[in-house]
Order: C-alpha cells, then structure tokens, then sequence
C-alpha cells in the first residue's frame, strides 16, 4: 500500500505579499510542512490554518523561525519550552494538524515522525565547534551561552527520532518510516556557502539515526532551512526539501510537491 503527500517548507508567510492559494495549489490530501513558516509562532499559527483549510491532514514540524519573537528584529526567544507549548497549544485547535514533535503519524504501514532537528555546530569539518558557536552567535544575535542552546535541543530531538525509529523497527506493521526534520539531516545535502552559515544548518548526529534502522524501512527523509530545493537519493533514501524561501523570484511560482511514499 502506498499514498501521496505534498511536500513543503520555508514558507516565511510574512517575507512575500502574494498569500499562496493552497486550495488551488494542493495534489494531494495530506500535507507534510516542514518548519519557517512565519518569524513567530502567532503568524506561523495562522499560516498553518491556512494549509489546514486546504488539506484534509497536515503533519508540523516546527523551524528555528518559530523560535523566534517575530518582526521587526527576528530576535529568538530562548525559553524553547514555553515556544513548544505554545504551538502545541495553537495547534490543538486546528483539528486536522498532527504536530509531529508529540504525535507520529502512521497510515497504510507508513509511519511518519519528525522533530525540528536544530543544530549542533559540528556539521562543517575543521571548524571547531567552541569557534562556530563564538561566530554563530554574532548572526543570531545572542550571547555564547544562549547560541550553545540549540546544541541541546538537537541533541534532544536526535534522541527522540532514534527512540521511534527503534520502536518502529520493531513493529511489523509498519514497512516504511518517513522523518521528517527542519534542518539538513547530512553534511552531504549542503550547498555552498560559508562555514558560519553551514555550521548552523544542521546536526552531525542525525546521519547516525540510520545505524537504527536494523530493517532498512527508512526510505524518505524530508528537510527544510536551507532554501535550496533538492531531491537526492544516498543509501536507499530519498532525501528531498521544497522550500519557499525568502527570494521573490523563485518564490513567485512555488509549488508543494507531490511525493508518493512507496516501500
Ligand atoms: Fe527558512
Ligand atoms: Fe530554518
């Protein structure tokens, strides 16, 4: 048994006047929306009752956006409980989204699980982790301490997805696993750029959430974060992002896209 779901990310709702018509754009009934999807989570809310109006289910995940106090400085809010709590809240009362983060999703032997992922500074060889936090924090705008922050949350997000992915294993009711992260799950997936911005794109523990996947049902893994759009098959998996992003040109003519999720 398989089914189709549509693919989408980085929506940045409060980066692009044109509001996407997701009633008319959708090709599937299930959506899977992985993170950035306003610099708040009050606008991000909104957005993803906007999806939700389109789509019968919508699978969440949340990005480093919504972590964030929304305009005019993009400032983060670094009390990440009390941002998780909110969204959790928010999205209780939006029927049809599942937020992946409390609630794997599994249909027809699919099992869907997805956390945010964040970052832990190790992604980018010969750059010391102490060096790409001192230098991240300058981008993000925060102290040392608080930029260290995210090393945790992907730290905790990484067990998380491991735990499922063993419970999942085990269950022979399910043949494929799908993960779905914000951020970029391997060091292979990123595309140029600098070592300060790469450092902060991804965590380098995720790849070894394979090592887990004794029978091998891992097939998809679908990202956001680096508005890059790419689809790229190692090992057996598909690893696939369709972000909006942040430039108007590309952005003009965005799309979800369709992915079918065969064994
Ligand atoms: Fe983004
Ligand atoms: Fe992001």
């Amino acid at each position: 048994m398989s089914f189709s779901v549509d693919l989408m990310s980085d929506l940045h709702a409060e980066l692009h006047s044109e509001q996407l018509d997701y009633a008319a754009l959708k090709k599937n009934d299930i959506a899977i929306v992985a993170g950035d999807l306003g610099p708040d989570p009050a606008t991000s809310l909104a957005e993803l009752a906007r999806i939700a109006a389109a789509y019968k289910t919508v699978l969440f995940v949340d990005g480093n956006h919504e972590f964030r106090k929304g305009l005019p400085d993009y400032a983060y809010n670094f009390d990440f409980d009390a941002v998780e709590e909110d969204l959790r809240r928010g999205i209780a009362k939006i029927p049809n989204v599942v937020y992946l983060r409390d609630t794997p999703f599994v249909k027809d032997g699919v099992a869907i699980i997805g956390r945010n992922g964040h970052w832990d500074y190790k992604m980018v060889k010969g750059y010391p982790r102490r060096q790409a936090i001192k230098d991240s924090a300058s981008i993000l705008e925060t102290s040392f301490n608080k930029a260290a922050s995210f090393s945790k949350m992907a730290r905790r997000d990484y067990y998380a997805l491991r735990d499922q992915i063993i419970r999942f294993n085990k269950d022979p009711s399910i043949h494929t696993i799908v993960v779905v992260t914000h951020t970029v799950p391997r060091a292979e997936l990123l595309h140029d750029g600098p070592p300060v911005r790469q450092t902060i794109k991804g965590s380098s523990q995720m790849r070894h959430l394979l090592q887990y996947d004794a029978n091998k049902k891992v097939k998809f893994w679908f990202f956001g974060h680096q508005h890059n759009a790419k689809k790229q098959e190692i090992d057996g998996v598909l690893y696939q992002e369709n972000p909006r992003g942040h430039d108007q040109q590309t952005a003009k003519n965005y799309k979800p896209s369709a992915v079918r999720l065969t064994a």
